[in-house]
């Protein structure tokens, strides 16, 4: 599948891209011909030490430290992709995110915080401040924020982070109101149960969990990290040019429980 034309030549942001799912997104935007800048909590010489060995981006690959939480930090992260590409960023990827295991009672109100601070203040943030430089510049782009399909239903152990990916879709749905004239379109994907990431290091350590968020999942399979990127790049094709406000679902059938299964127990 190829980049939409409008949006070449094309330069990707992705925030936490250096996570599974990030990773994953950012070697399917540079086969496709991208540029990929990719912001992470991690130091400059471990993260670009990573996405190096990540390996798949043509050598378009560029990595700065970035912290969501923090406004200013992000511009600085904005102004650090555009020196080193010498253009602004068409595709933003808001993707970093953290998740704390726990029923609403058990948590503290720091969990909380941190939870809606990164997943999604940090989205928003990431979004705001790429989006204002590609509307300075006059540039039509693509938003894509990474929602979850526990937006769609609250989860038992997954209180602020439901609460969090909810807002999101709003978030979506207010930016892409404001972004159409602009011919910036703005998306959620909202991945279901994956076989990587933050699930991903869950099954590991609790191999019953895995199999109880398996037996949950309508059609019997979790997701992969290339199955989401793959719906990333048909979001920044010529395919989704009509498409803005929207959330792409991609769940195997979880939310058409009535209430998810108690995996996480
Ligand atoms: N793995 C799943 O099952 C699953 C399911 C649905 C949705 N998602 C969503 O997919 C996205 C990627 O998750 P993943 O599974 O790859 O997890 P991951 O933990 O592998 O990646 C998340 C990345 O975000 C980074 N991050 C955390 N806080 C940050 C901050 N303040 N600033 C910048 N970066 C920060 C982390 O360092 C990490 O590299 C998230 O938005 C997540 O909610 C994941």
């Amino acid at each position: 599948m190829e980049l939409a034309k409008d949006l070449k030549p094309a330069l990707a942001a992705i925030s936490g891209g250096l996570g599974d799912i990030g990773l994953a997104m950012a070697g399917v935007l540079a086969r496709a011909g991208a540029g990929v800048a990719v912001g992470d909590l991690h130091g400059q010489a471990e993260g670009a030490a990573i996405l190096q060995a990540a390996g798949g981006l043509e050598g378009q690959g560029y990595f700065q430290p970035l912290d969501v939480t923090d406004g200013a930090g992000t511009g600085v992260w904005f102004d650090a992709v555009e020196t080193h590409f010498g253009r602004v960023p068409n595709i933003l990827v808001a993707n970093a995110a953290v998740v704390t295991l726990k029923p609403l009672l058990s948590m503290t109100a720091e969990e909380w915080s941190r939870e809606i601070q990164v997943n999604l203040t940090g989205a928003y943030l990431f979004a705001k401040v790429g989006a204002e430089r590609l509307r300075r510049e006059g540039r039509p782009g693509r938003i894509v924020l990474v929602g979850s399909w526990a937006g769609h239903a609250p989860h038992p152990d997954l209180p602020a982070y439901s609460v969090a990916k909810a807002g999101l879709r709003m978030l979506t749905k207010c930016l892409a109101l404001e972004l159409a004239p602009a011919g910036i379109l703005v998306n959620e994907l909202a991945p279901g149960y994956v076989d990587a990431g933050l699930s991903g290091r869950i099954y590991e350590k609790d191999s019953a969990m895995k199999a109880r968020a398996l037996e949950g999942v309508p059609i019997g399979k979790l997701l992969s990290v290339e199955g989401i990127a793959a719906q990333l790049l048909y979001l920044c094709s010529d395919l989704a040019s009509h498409m803005t406000g929207s959330t792409l679902l991609v769940d195997g059938g979880l939310s058409l429980l009535q209430g998810p299964q108690r995996v996480h127990e």
